[in-house]
């Protein structure tokens, strides 16, 4: 949700074209399929998984789901055809350098993880020549007024049956086996370990 806010803040509105969310299967980036379709986004979802998830990601909401290979094997040039209005990225890296090299003129990328690599293989070109602007999100020491407006927006949008279809429970002592599973890319959505069990 902070991500969508900042998008919303940089004033991205549905009508200005296609929003990218990458690590689109993963816990957050299910989260902002479902937000963004939600306020009338049309989503492309990037993922490793289309064909196990396409389906999933539809009922989230996405309008086309997109191999995460396109984004993710090489950096291509700094500017590349304007393909997003914005994006969401969990992905970092080569894939962030690209989406940045595809955001059409004005838009707006909002950066929160780095599930590829924490490095970011670009330059200053799409900043320059097409005004794209990068926003960081970090919810961890994200102030209390952001963080209220957050969760408002959360408790306002995100449906409940939505949350419980991209939610698998586990009890604490399975965590362990389920983290591999995790790095082997056999999850999808989100996961609450279940302390009492
Ligand atoms: N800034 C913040 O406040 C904040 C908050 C929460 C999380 N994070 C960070 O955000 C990232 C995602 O968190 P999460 O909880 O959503 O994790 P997650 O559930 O593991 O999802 C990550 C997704 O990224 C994709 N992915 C994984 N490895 C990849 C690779 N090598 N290349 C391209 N895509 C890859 C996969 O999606 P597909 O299978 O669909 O391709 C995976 O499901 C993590 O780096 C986490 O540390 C940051």
């Amino acid at each position: 949700m902070l991500a969508v806010l900042s998008l919303e803040d940089a004033g991205l509105t549905p009508d200005a074209g296609d929003v990218l969310v990458t690590g689109a299967s993963g816990g957050a980036g299910s989260v902002a399929v479902a937000l963004l379709a939600g306020r009338g986004f049309r989503v492309l979802a990037s993922t490793g998984r289309s064909a196990e998830n396409g389906e999933y990601l539809r009922e989230l909401g996405a309008a086309e789901v997109m191999d995460r290979r396109e984004l993710s094997e090489e950096p291509g040039r700094p500017l590349q055809s304007q393909r997003f209005a914005g994006a969401i990225d969990g992905v970092g890296s080569t894939t962030l350098a690209n989406v940045l090299a595809q955001t059409s003129w004005g838009g707006t990328v909002a950066a929160y993880g780095l599930a590829q690599g924490p490095d970011l293989p670009t330059t200053v070109l799409p900043f320059i020549l097409r005004g794209v602007t990068l926003a960081g999100i970090n919810s961890v020491e994200c102030p209390l007024p952001l963080r209220e407006r957050a969760w408002e927006a959360l408790a306002r949008e995100l449906d409940g049956d939505v949350l419980d279809s991209m939610t698998t429970s586990i009890g604490l002592s399975e965590t362990i086996g389920y983290a591999e599973r995790i790095l082997a890319g056999e999850v999808r959505g989100r996961t609450v370990v279940e302390v009492t069990q």
